[in-house]
């Protein structure tokens, strides 16, 4: 059986720990995770400290922390595992997608990019090439920002990598839909803070040679960081890259 360990156990991270309890797709070995209280979540482990030996052996590692947790840790990651991580803003610093790239190069092991609360990021991955403009816009209520703004407010509008260094929570779509397109620095974010909304809400504008597509996602979110869509989303993309079912769409 495959051996999994993960890198934060909130919302996201015990979705995707009794998924693959559930569906027994892998053992999930360790959580690391030192604000956990009890010595086991879910019947897993809890470590509260890390180095690169914990990664030996294992088979793929998820972070679902933040990204100074991802950023840590990605390289260290990919000498030994295959790597899924979610706070995907850690990115925006050239390096630490060049330092995972380069070791899972020299490892063999991948780095999965997973779409989150978003959809089609696979889509605009295949198309880049013809791709000249990106844009996306996040609406959400202001406690899931942090603020407590009492109407519709313009939070940011800018790059793209500036969002991501300033709402490292918040925009992960953001730096999701830059990796998979024209980059963090020609893809133009718009973050909205609405305290009429109780949704996480993304619009996503591509246009390219020949092309031209809207993407629009809401989902409930009743002020946490996570929407209700990502845990089913994260539970498909362990699938995907477990094996899990016998029907893929690639
Ligand atoms: N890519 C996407 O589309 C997408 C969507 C939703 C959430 N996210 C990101 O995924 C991550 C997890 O989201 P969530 O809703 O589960 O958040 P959460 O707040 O419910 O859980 C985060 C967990 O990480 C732990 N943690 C905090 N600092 C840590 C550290 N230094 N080392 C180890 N663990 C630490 C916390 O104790 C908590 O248990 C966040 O960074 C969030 O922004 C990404």
């Amino acid at each position: 059986m495959k051996k999994v360990a993960f890198l934060g156990g909130g919302k996201v991270g015990q979705a995707m720990v009794k998924h693959l309890q559930e569906t027994k797709l892998a053992e999930v070995v360790y959580i690391y995770d030192p604000f956990q209280k009890a010595e086991e979540l879910l019947g897993v482990k809890i470590l509260r400290e890390i180095g690169e030996k914990d990664f030996e052996g294992l088979d793929l590692v998820v972070e679902c922390a933040t990204a100074s947790v991802l950023k840590e840790n990605a390289a260290k990651v990919l000498r030994h595992a295959d790597f899924l991580p979610f706070s995907m803003t850690a990115f925006r610093e050239d390096e630490v997608l060049e330092s995972a790239k380069k070791a899972a190069e020299e490892s063999g092991h991948t780095l999965y990019l997973p779409h989150g609360a978003i959809l089609g990021l696979d889509g605009v991955f295949d198309g880049k090439r013809i791709i000249n403009e990106v844009s996306i816009e996040t609406i959400k209520n202001p406690k899931s920002l942090g603020r407590d703004d009492k109407e519709y407010t313009v939070v940011f509008d800018g790059t793209a990598r500036e969002a991501a260094g300033l709402y490292p929570r918040n925009v992960n779509v953001h730096a999701a839909l830059s990796l998979a397109g024209i980059g963090f620095d020609r893809t133009h974010s718009r973050i909205i803070s609405d305290p009429s909304v109780n949704t996480n809400e993304h619009v996503i504008h591509v246009k390219g040679d020949g092309i031209d597509w809207t993407i629009h996602v809401t989902a409930f979110a009743a002020g946490a960081v996570s929407g209700k869509y990502v845990p089913y989303s994260a539970c498909g993309s362990l699938d995907r890259i477990l094996g899990g079912g016998n029907m893929q769409f690639v």
